[in-house]
């Protein structure tokens, strides 16, 4: 084993240097330690001689956590491989689209009673992927604690959690609700709850389990470090869910508590319809591994992965790995051939979760190319302009490939799907505030209510409804007092 040189050149006499090296002070971890320095990762033991012995523990522990053969592949892939656009037999899949006629809407109906039948016997359970570092967004802090309601500015947590509470009153039920964190912000996102008293929810129904993380390394493959006894880690995408629930034991729980399918959604998406009965009901109706909800792209370059058949095969392929041509290409009329934007709302059988954890299916990793500061070799944190660094992450939609039976099921984007990615722009809270406000607005015209918009349709003024108050528009209808004139203000 060859010492990194900052040891070798190190002050300290060779006497204590002997003394000092990671792998004599911890020979317990010899073999985690040589795995480092055997993947030419040894500058990570850089300041070894300088750093706090509870540093040092926690840089051991943090190596002993490492698959450096792991990285070392992920590396070579990314580094020697040029990323190619999908290829293959791409045709569009088949969709239920949004009901139009009669047998349609019959359908969905008889869907949404079986969908309501598998809430009531409470075989649902949500799962919320949050892991994520939410770097886009740029917030100090996990996601879903971000004030995002229109008037009462309530947090996006605080927004699900009172769906679920509605949901539970609707069924006379109470579900379990899964939610997955990572290292980086599981304590945060537990603090936040207990110091909300979980929004009104049981305790004992919200379950935190976290997912695995993985080193970010430089552009030439070397671990990068944020402080001299720190590693950058990153959570190892929501693909890490599936890892996730097998190995914490998180779907033997759910099979305890009589839970049979999964509702999976992002954190960021702020219009989502949790266990929605439709959906539910047409993921049972086709005995359906995993099924999938999805929206009309809005143009070509929209950044949302696409669900396409390859030879046969359902898919997600991501806007980076789209291939331009078939990223523009449209039907005779004149619409977009591949055109069916996931916006990861997912129904997934505990079952199926279950072989796929056997038969150790896991998803693989992508590469993407991060902006990630970090120590150089001078001890100096650069906050770096460019790119300059690689992280990996696995995508829960890979596990497709092993689906036999799924459904996929159309639904309004200005009904359904309005994620918070950005803090400017498209896809930001301000965008989302008007689109919750825009549905709001349409639930009180169907009661009958005037309520004004601009040239854009976008409702004027502000509306809040809480999810105790009315779930859907048909509970508004019932509720709202027709009476009612909009004054710019309204939170019911
Ligand atoms: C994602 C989807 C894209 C979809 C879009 C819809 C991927 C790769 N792509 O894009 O197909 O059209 O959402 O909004 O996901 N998360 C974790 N752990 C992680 C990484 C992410 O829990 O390690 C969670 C985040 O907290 C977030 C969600 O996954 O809730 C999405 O992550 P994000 O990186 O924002 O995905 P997008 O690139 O926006």
């Amino acid at each position: 084993m060859n010492l990194p040189n900052s040891l070798i050149d190190s002050p300290v006499n060779n006497k204590t240097l002997q003394r000092k090296t990671p792998e004599k002070e911890y020979p317990a971890y010899k073999s985690y330690i040589k795995n480092a320095f055997d993947a030419g990762q040894a500058h990570i033991f850089r300041w070894w001689n300088e750093i706090t012995p509870s540093e040092k523990k926690k840089l051991i522990s943090q190596t002993a956590s490492i698959d450096f053969c792991l990285i070392k592949d992920l590396v070579n892939d990314a580094l020697l491989k040029t990323p190619q656009p999908v290829r293959g037999n791409i045709t569009p899949p088949h969709i239920i689209p949004i009901p139009k006629n009669d047998f349609e809407k019959g359908t969905a109906q008889r869907a949404k009673q079986i969908g309501e039948g598998s809430l009531r016997k409470g075989e649902v359970a949500i799962l919320t992927v949050a892991g994520g570092d939410g770097t886009r967004l740029g917030i100090n802090g996990p996601k879903g604690t971000f004030p995002i309601t229109p008037i009462v500015r309530k947090s996006i947590f605080q927004l699900h959690a009172e769906k679920i509470r509605a949901i539970q009153q609707r069924y006379s039920i109470c579900i379990p609700w899964y939610i997955m964190t990572s290292e980086n912000n599981g304590p945060t996102t537990q603090g936040f709850f207990q110091s909300h008293r979980f929004f009104g929810l049981d305790p004992q129904q919200v379950c935190f389990f976290t997912q695995g993380m993985l080193p970010v390394v430089d552009l030439q493959g070397n671990l990068l470090m944020d402080s001299k006894s720190n590693i950058v880690m990153s959570p190892n995408g929501h693909g890490g869910t599936i890892i996730a629930l097998g190995e914490k034991g998180i779907l033997d729980d759910m099979e305890r508590r009589g839970i049979k399918h999964i509702f999976y959604h992002q954190v960021d998406n702020v219009l989502i319809k949790i266990a929605d009965p439709i959906f539910v009901g047409y993921h049972l109706m086709n005995h359906a591994e995993m099924s999938l909800k999805i929206v009309k792209k809005c143009h070509p370059e929209e950044k949302v992965g696409i669900v396409v058949n390859i030879n046969g095969h359902l898919q997600v392929i991501e806007y980076s790995e789209l291939s331009r041509e078939d990223m523009y290409a449209k039907k005779e009329d004149g619409t977009l051939t591949f055109n069916a934007a996931n916006i990861a709302v997912h129904m997934m059988n505990i079952e199926f979760l279950k072989k796929v954890h056997q038969r150790g299916e896991t998803p693989p990793y992508h590469a993407a190319i991060k902006r990630v500061p970090y120590l150089n070799e001078n001890g100096m944190t650069i906050i770096p302009e460019k790119n300059n660094a690689i992280k990996f992450e696995s995508f829960i939609f890979d596990i497709l490939k092993h689906v036999q039976k799924s459904v996929i099921m159309e639904v309004l984007r200005e009904d359904e799907f309005s994620p918070v990615k950005n803090m400017e722009g498209e896809n930001s809270p301000a965008t989302s505030r008007q689109d919750m406000v825009n549905l709001f607005g349409r639930w009180l015209r169907e009661a009958g209510i005037s309520i004004p918009t601009d040239s854009q349709g976008n409702v004027i003024g502000l509306i809040e409804i809480c999810p105790s108050f009315a779930l859907d528009e048909d509970e508004l209808r019932n509720k709202v007092d027709r009476r009612l004139q909009f004054n710019g203000n309204l939170n019911l």
